[in-house]
């Protein structure tokens, strides 16, 4: 379903998702937070959850341009946030979390100075 507060012609109005998930331009590989996690996880056990943004494509990493910060969600639930200074540290986290039931997948946000909100998702089970 598409969400209704995202404003397709302007890339700083909302969050920024791939036009096409399986053909993806260079501005969404440079942007899409990549998450790395395990497919299922033991309700309450602590497991490593990594984002980076820029690993399909570098992205810049100068003080004009760059990944301002990372956010780490499961489903909706807020999970970590990590800040980056632009030329001087790279948006590469790796977050440890535990979660006690299902809220929906893992989902990254990255939010670059110039382009805007993106999104990342990962499907993840909790037994
Ligand atoms: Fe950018």
């Amino acid at each position: 379903m598409e969400k209704q507060w995202t404003c397709k012609e302007d890339i700083l109005c909302g969050l920024n998702e791939p036009k096409d998930k399986g053909n993806l331009i260079d501005l969404e590989k440079k942007h899409i937070p990549v998450i790395d996690a395990p497919e299922t996880v033991k309700k309450d056990d602590t497991f490593e959850v990594k984002v980076e943004v820029g690993k399909l494509l570098a992205h810049p990493n100068e003080p004009g341009h760059f990944i301002e910060w990372v956010e780490l969600y499961s489903g909706d639930t807020f999970l970590g946030r990590v800040h980056y200074n632009g030329g001087t540290s790279y948006p590469n986290a790796t977050f440890k979390v535990k979660i006690s039931h299902s809220h929906g997948p893992l989902k990254a946000w990255g939010k670059c100075n110039l382009h805007g909100l993106w999104e990342g998702t990962k499907e993840i089970s909790v037994r």
